[in-house]
C-alpha cells in the first residue's frame, strides 16, 4: 500500500525546501565511485534517518545489480520518498516502477535531453520529442501518482522550446518539473530568473513543484540552487560531499547549512537533521573511495580548524569571531577525548556508536585488535583514527586476498624488496618483488602473488591527523577492462596502508567481475543514452 504523493507547496509549506539525494544514483555515476549493494542501503538508510525528503536510489534498468538495490531501499524506506531514475521510453520507466513500487511513498523520475545538442542524439525533431514526453510521462503517471520529469541539459533549451515542454509534462501528470543545469553552465542570476519565468508563464505551473539540479563545472553549484529556490524552486538536488560526475553536483550539507546560517536572508527550512551531516559524509567517502578535500566547505577537514595564531587568539576569546556556525551543528564533537592502551572493549563501543557507527560483535572484535596495534604505536587514539579503523575493517573476512604479513627493505643504494605472504582464497602464498621505492616493490609483490592486469588510475595519501606517528590513509583506485575500483586502507606505516589499500581495491574488483550477486555492475547502458 503506497502513501500519498508529497503535495506541491500550498502557502503553508511555501518555506519548506525539499531535499532530493541522487548521491546514489548521480553520485555513484561518477567514474570509480560505484558502490557495492550493502554500502547503497547504508547510505539509503542514513539519509532516510537524517531527514532527506527523497532519496533517488538509482537508475533500475541500467543493471541487474542498481535494480536490486533500488528495490531493496524501497522496501527498506521507512519516511523518505524513494525514486528510480528511467530514460524517456517504456521499456526503462516499467523497470523502474518495478523497482520502487515497494515503497510507501515510490517516485518514477523520466527524463530526456531538450536542449539542441541533446535534441540531435535521438534524431528526434522538436514535434516528435514532445510526444515523446507527453506518452512516456503518460505512461509513469498510470503507473505511479508521484512523477518527476526533467528536460536535461534545461539551461542550454530554447525558452518557447522549454515552456512547451514543461506545459506538456505538467498536464500529462508530473507532480515535480526538475530543471537541471547539466553541464554547470548557468550563473546565479540565470538559475532564478529561469525558474521564475517558467513559474509564471507556463500554464498549470503553479500546480506542481519546481526543482533545481546543479552540477558544478564552474564552481557555482551551491549559488545556483539557492538562487532557483529564490526563484521560487522548491526541490534541491544534490549529493553528500557533492559526489557526482565531472565537478560533481551541488552538495547537499552546503545548501542544508547556508539554508540554516542564512536563514535571516534566506527564510527556507530544510528537514535535515544537520548534526548527521559530517557522519554521512565520512562514510560516503569511504565508500565511494573519494576522499574529501581539506578546505571543503562544512565537511572539510579544515572547515573548523583554527590554525594562525590571529584565529586561535579570536576563537579563545569568543568563538562567534571566526565561527559563523558550531562544530557540533554538523556532528564534529568539539570536546573529544581521545582513547589509549589501556581503553577497553566497552570504551571502544561507546566511542564507536557516539561516532554513529553501530558494529556487530565480530566486527566490534576486529577493529578492537586493530585498535590495540594502533594504541601500542601511537599514544593517543583520536576520532579520525578510529573512523578510518572502521572502515578498513569493515570488509575484512570476506575477501578473497588477504595481507598475511610484508616486510620492506629500502635505502639510497638500490631497489627496495618486499617479502610478503598472502592469503587467496583461504591459502597462503609467499613472494619476494623489487621495485622503485617500498610501495612500488610491494605493489610488485601484490602482482607475483595475484596476477592481474589492472590498472592504477589513482594513488593518495593522507594523514589522518597530525604527528610522525599519525596514521596515514591511503587511496586506491583501479581499472580492468571497463571495470574500476577503489580501496582505502590506514595505518601508521604508510607501505603497509597502501598495500593493504590496494589489495582492497583488487578485492572490490574480483567481485564485480565475478558477475554474481547484487552489487555487481555489469552496466551496459549510459543514462548520457537518453533518447
Ligand atoms: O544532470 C542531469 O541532467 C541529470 C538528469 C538525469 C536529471 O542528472
Ligand atoms: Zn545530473
Amino acid at each position: 500500500m503506497t502513501e500519498p504523493a508529497q503535495t506541491a507547496p500550498g502557502a503553508a509549506e511555501d518555506d519548506r525546501v525539499l531535499i532530493f539525494d541522487t548521491t546514489l544514483r548521480d553520485g555513484e555515476q561518477s567514474p570509480g565511485a560505484t558502490m557495492t549493494h550493502a554500502e547503497k542501503l547504508e547510505i539509503a538508510e542514513l539519509l532516510d534517518q537524517m531527514g532527506v525528503d527523497i532519496i533517488e536510489a538509482g537508475f533500475p534498468i541500467a543493471s541487474e545489480g542498481d535494480f536490486k538495490a533500488v528495490n531493496e531501499i524501497a522496501a527498506n524506506s521507512q519516511n523518505a520518498v524513494i525514486c528510480g531514475l528511467a530514460r524517456a521510453n517504456y521499456a526503462d520507466i516499467d523497470r523502474c516502477w518495478e523497482a520502487v513500487k515497494a515503497a510507501r511513498r515510490p517516485r518514477i523520475h523520466t527524463f530526456i535531453g531538450t536542449s539542441p545538442l541533446h535534441r540531435a542524439i535521438p534524431n528526434l525533431t522538436m514535434d516528435e520529442m514532445a510526444e515523446r514526453i507527453h506518452d512516456t510521462v503518460s505512461h509513469a503517471r498510470n503507473l505511479c501518482e508521484n512523477v518527476q520529469w526533467s528536460p536535461m541539459d534545461a539551461t542550454r533549451t530554447e525558452w518557447d522550446y522549454l515552456a512547451r515542454v514543461v506545459e506538456i509534462a505538467i498536464k500529462a501528470g508530473a507532480s515535480t518539473i526538475n530543471i537541471p543545469d547539466t553541464v554547470g553552465y548557468t550563473a546565479p542570476v540565470e538559475s532564478a530568473d529561469l525558474i521564475r519565468r517558467l513559474i509564471a508563464e507556463v500554464p498549470g505551473a503553479d500546480d506542481v513543484i519546481f526543482a533545481t539540479h546543479c552540477h558544478n563545472d564552474l564552481g557555482m553549484a551551491t549559488a545556483n540552487s539557492l538562487a532557483a529556490v529564490e526563484g521560487g524552486a522548491r526541490q534541491i538536488e544534490c549529493t553528500i560531499n557533492g559526489l557526482g560526475e565531472r565537478a560533481g553536483n551541488t552538495a547537499l550539507e552546503e545548501v542544508v547549512m547556508a539554508l540554516k546560517v542564512r536563514h535571516d536572508i534566506m527564510p527556507w527550512s530544510t528537514g535535515v537533521d544537520s548534526s548527521k551531516i559530517m557522519h554521512i559524509s565520512r562514510r560516503v567517502s569511504t565508500v565511494s573511495g573519494f576522499p574529501v578535500q581539506y578546505n571543503k566547505a562544512i565537511v572539510g577537514k579544515n572547515a573548523f580548524a583554527h590554525e594562525s595564531g590571529i584565529h586561535q587568539d579570536g576563537v579563545l576569546k569568543n568563538v562567534e569571531t571566526f565561527e559563523i556556525m558550531r562544530p557540533e551543528d554538523v556532528g564534529l564533537s568539539s570536546n573529544a577525548l581521545p582513547l589509549g592502551k589501556h581503553s577497553g572493549r566497552a570504551a571502544l563501543r561507546d566511542k564507536l556508536n557516539q561516532l554513529g557507527h553501530e558494529v556487530g560483535d565480530n566486527q566490534l572484535k576486529d577493529i578492537f585488535v586493530r585498535f590495540k596495534e594502533l594504541a601500542d604505536r601511537k599514544k593517543e587514539v583520536y576520532d579520525e583514527d578510529i573512523i578510518a579503523l572502521v572502515s578498513d575493517t569493515a570488509e575484512a573476512g570476506q575477501a578473497h586476498l588477504n595481507l598475511v604479513s610484508l616486510k620492506v627493505t629500502c635505502g639510497t643504494g638500490g631497489p627496495a624488496e618486499a617479502t610478503m605472504e598472502m592469503e587467496v582464497d583461504g591459502t597462503d602464498i609467499t613472494a619476494t618483488a623489487h621495485g622503485d621505492g617500498p610501495v612500488d616493490a610491494a605493489f610488485k609483490a601484490v602482482r607475483e602473488i595475484y596476477p592481474n592486469t589492472a590498472r592504477l588510475q589513482l594513488y593518495q595519501v593522507h594523514a589522518v591527523t597530525e604527528g610522525t606517528d599519525a596514521q596515514a590513509t591511503v587511496s586506491v583506485r583501479l581499472a580492468e577492462d571497463g571495470v574500476i575500483a577503489t580501496g582505502q586502507s590506514a595505518d601508521t606505516d604508510t607501505v603497509v596502508a597502501s598495500t593493504r589499500a590496494y589489495i582492497a581495491a583488487l578485492n572490490r574488483l574480483i567481485v564485480r567481475r565475478s558477475k554474481s550477486g547484487p552489487g555487481v555492475d555489469t552496466r551496459e547502458i549510459s543514462y548520457k543514452d537518453a533518447g
